[in-house]
């Protein structure tokens, strides 16, 4: 190790900063965040500087530096880029004893400063001892991405009873249950979602039962899993995967998005197409309930998002009425991402002042829909589920007074590898479905704004690199 690792407290300390630039600026709100007090020593310092001074959050010095300037500091850092200066103060804080960091030079410095992702108070460091200050800025974007936002809140909350949970629970194996209990459970799962007060009156209610067995309850997440590119899947699902002992799963969902979770999770598949279940919906209701009960951290993975013809609404009011606590985590929905990758706007000012998504698959059979309302203008429709019966769809809506020639859009596997997009019209549209030989999901768009997709064949969306 070639550096050691600390965290000063530098709250109410002097601290020094050489240099006005924007490098100094960063350094100096680096340091205000700690609550440090910071002298900056500068002939010119940048208007940024300027409006801190002004608002009594930092003391100029407008001149060039001399060691003195050092006097008392708890810390120094140089920010310049002059080599000269650089070298003095590197010099001087040496002999002072004072810990300086010069930017980007560590030969002349005593400490780096390292990449940080801050959920205050929790603070996570990332050093690279100066051989790639780039891999560590990638590394400090997986780990951003991976810890969920409110963090910090639910370290504060345990701060809070921190006194109470010493004082009513006797023991360190007693007091480490109850913690484990805290952040595995649903208590932490509600910081994380925002339901703060449910939170506190459920950790209330644990503080106060005396002897706390391990992981009472477990939880069920119903998560959207998004269209299949796995990184679609928003930050919370990442993170859930993370954590989740068991994985129920749809056939929506690939083995892409599968590899982001847990590699000891338990995973079921319950997968549902058309006319093959492989569990029916109460069976999948039992599984997840009975997995609960059994105290696991569960998320059932929905492509997509779960709400829409997900059947998410289902299973949460049958776990909720079993007493389960369950979260809900929305996915981008088979339309919007099928929108964006093959360049439809499902809205546009010109052609479509609202949109619709409907099934082409009903309960049994032909979905009961209003067709003449689905049939005028201005109004993009999306059929999710309308593969087998988009000879239908387009009968029906021409017979309610939809132009056979508007332009309709087919997105077939949207954002995965295989992903196809067809254009045409309506009164085609059986015929192009046919001469396709389109099988996977697919969403069908109808209105003017399919029209936009033949541009869309031009462009290719770019995906993030992994570090
Ligand atoms: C049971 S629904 C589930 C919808 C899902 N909950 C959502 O929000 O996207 C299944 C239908 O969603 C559509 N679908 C899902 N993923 C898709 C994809 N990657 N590309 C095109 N259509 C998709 C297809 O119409 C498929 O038949």
């Amino acid at each position: 190790m070639r550096y050691f690792p600390t965290f000063f407290d530098l709250a109410g300390k002097p601290c020094l900063v050489v240099g006005g630039g924007e490098r100094a600026t960063q350094k100096i709100r680096l340091l205000r965040r700690a609550g440090a007090l910071v002298t900056v020593v500068t002939r010119g310092p940048i208007e940024e500087i300027e409006r801190l001074a002004a608002k009594g959050e930092v003391e100029i010095r407008r001149r060039g530096f001399v060691e003195g300037d050092l006097r008392d500091r708890v810390l120094a850092i140089g920010a310049a880029g002059d080599d000269d200066l650089d070298l003095r103060l590197c010099e001087a804080a040496k002999r002072r004893g004072v810990p300086v960091n010069i930017v980007d030079r560590p030969a002349l410095s005593s400490f780096t400063v390292p990449a940080m992702v801050d959920r205050d108070p929790v603070l996570v460091a990332i050093s690279s001892a100066g051989t790639a200050p780039v891999l560590a800025r990638k590394l400090r974007a997986r780990i951003e991405a991976l810890l969920p936002a409110r963090l910090g809140r639910l370290a504060r909350l345990a701060e809070s009873f921190r006194g109470a949970v010493k004082a009513l629970h006797d023991g360190g194996t007693a007091r480490r249950r109850f913690w484990e209990e805290f952040f595995d459970g649903s208590i932490a799962d509600d910081v994380l979602a925002g339901r703060e007060s449910k939170a506190r009156e459920k950790t209330l209610a644990l503080v106060n039962r005396r002897s706390p067995r391990r992981r009472v309850d477990g939880t069920v997440a119903i998560v959207g899993a998004g269209p299949g590119d796995p990184d679609l899947l928003t930050l919370r699902a990442a993170n859930l995967l993370q954590d989740a002992e068991v994985i129920v799963y749809d056939n929506l969902v690939g083995a892409e998005i599968l590899d982001r979770a847990r590699r000891d999770a338990q995973r079921i598949y319950a997968g549902k197409s058309r006319g093959a279940h492989a569990k029916s919906q109460d069976e999948i209701n039992a599984l997840l309930r009975d997995l609960a009960q059994a105290r696991k951290r569960v998320v059932r993975l929905k492509g997509g998002d779960p709400f829409i013809f997900g059947r998410g609404g289902e299973e949460v009011e049958y776990l909720r009425g079993h007493g389960i606590a369950v979260q809900v985590v929305p996915g981008i929905t088979a339309a919007v991402a099928c929108g964006a990758s093959a360049g439809i706007p499902l809205t546009h000012r010109d052609h479509a002042a609202a949109v619709t998504f409907v099934t082409g698959h009903g309960k049994d059979g032909e979905p009961d829909l209003d067709w003449a309302a689905l049939a005028r203008s201005r109004h993009s429709l999306v059929v999710y589920m309308g593969v087998a019966t988009a000879p239908r769809t387009a009968q029906r809506l021409i017979e309610h007074g939809l132009d056979a020639a508007t332009p309709v859009a087919v997105v077939e596997n949207g954002t995965r590898a295989d992903e196809r997009i067809l254009s045409g019209t309506l009164g085609g549209l059986p015929a192009l479905m046919e001469e396709q030989a389109v099988t996977g999901p697919a969403i069908i768009v109808i209105g003017e704004v399919a029209r936009h997709a033949e541009a869309a064949r031009e462009f290719t969306q770019p995906r993030a690199l992994a570090v």
